[in-house]
C-alpha cells in the first residue's frame, strides 16, 4: 500500500484531486487540515493530532451504477471497526454518516472523475473525531462528538487507522462478492430506522414518511402517505 502522510495540509482531498499520479489504494493522511472540507461546502474541523483525517484515492474498474454501492464500503468499515471500541451503539446515517448517541463522529466526501463517461477515480475523503475535546467542538457541539467525549479516555488512533484500511481493503477486493448485501449491512444498523423522518434538499422538506430501509440500489425507501417511495440523495432528518 502507498501511503502519503502530511504534519499539515490544506485538505487530503483537495492533495488528492490536484495529483493526478496516484495509484490505485493510494491513503493520504494529515495530522491537521487547514481547510478540511465537507459535504455542502461545509467545513471538517481539523485539530492536530487529534482526529483521522485521510482519502482513499481508488480506480476501480466499476460500472458507473455500482458506484454508489461502493460508496457504503466505507461507511460500513468505518462503522464496524468503531463498534469495536464502544459499547454504544454505532449508526450509520443514510447516506453515510456515522452518529453514536444521536451525534456525529464520522463524515465522508466522495469526489470522482470520469473520462469517457466513465469513472476513473474515486477519491473518499474520510474524517472521524477521536481524540477531541469539547472544547475542539465547541462550534458544532450540539450535532457532533468523538470517541474521547463518549468514553472519556484517549484512543490509538494508529490502530483505528490500521482495523478501517483492513477493513475497506477486505470490502475492497472482493467488491463482487459483497456488494449484493452491502445494503442490508447498512440497513441493520441504519439511523432512525421506523422512525417518522423528513429529506431535506436545499433548505426544502422534498419527502416525509417512515424511513423504513436501503434498498440494494442504496436509496431510501421511505413510507409516505402515497406509498413507499425510494429516494437517491438529500438531507436526512428527524421530524419533531
Ligand atoms: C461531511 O460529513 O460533510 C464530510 C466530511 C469529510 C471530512 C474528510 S477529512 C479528510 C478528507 N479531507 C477533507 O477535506 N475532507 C475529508
Amino acid at each position: 500500500k502507498n501511503y502519503i502522510y502530511f504534519d499539515e495540509i490544506d485538505s487530503t482531498n483537495l492533495f488528492a484531486k490536484r495529483t493526478k499520479d496516484l495509484e490505485d489504494g493510494t491513503v493520504i493522511l494529515a495530522e491537521s487540515q487547514t481547510s478540511g472540507r465537507g459535504r455542502n461546502n461545509r467545513k471538517w474541523i481539523s485539530p492536530k493530532n487529534k482526529g483521522l483525517y485521510f482519502s482513499i484515492v481508488l480506480k476501480p474498474d466499476i460500472e458507473n451504477k455500482d458506484l454508489s454501492k461502493l460508496s457504503l464500503i466505507f461507511p460500513i468499515a468505518v462503522r464496524d471497526t468503531l463498534q469495536k471500541y464502544i459499547s454504544l451503539q454505532v449508526f450509520i446515517k443514510w447516506p453515510n454518516d456515522i452518529y453514536i448517541n444521536n451525534k456525529k463522529i464520522s463524515g465522508f466526501l466522495f469526489e470522482t472523475d470520469i473520462e469517457n463517461n466513465k469513472i476513473s477515480r474515486i477519491i473518499a475523503g474520510i474524517g472521524i473525531n477521536i481524540n477531541h475535546s469539547k472544547d475542539d467542538l465547541k462550534d458544532v457541539q450540539d450535532i457532533a462528538t468523538s470517541l474521547k467525549i463518549l468514553q472519556n479516555k484517549e484512543f490509538d488512533r494508529k490502530e483505528i487507522l490500521n482495523d478501517i484500511l483492513q477493513k475497506i481493503e477486505e470490502l475492497y477486493l472482493d467488491f463482487d462478492k459483497y456488494k449484493d448485501r452491502l445494503h442490508q449491512i447498512v440497513s441493520e444498523n441504519l439511523l432512525w430506522k421506523g422512525e417518522k423522518i423528513v429529506i431535506i434538499e436545499n433548505d426544502k422538506i422534498i419527502e416525509e414518511g417512515i424511513l423504513l430501509n436501503i434498498n440494494q440500489d442504496g436509496f431510501a425507501t421511505i413510507l409516505t402517505k402515497k406509498g413507499i417511495k425510494y429516494i437517491y440523495s438529500g438531507d436526512l432528518s428527524i421530524r419533531k
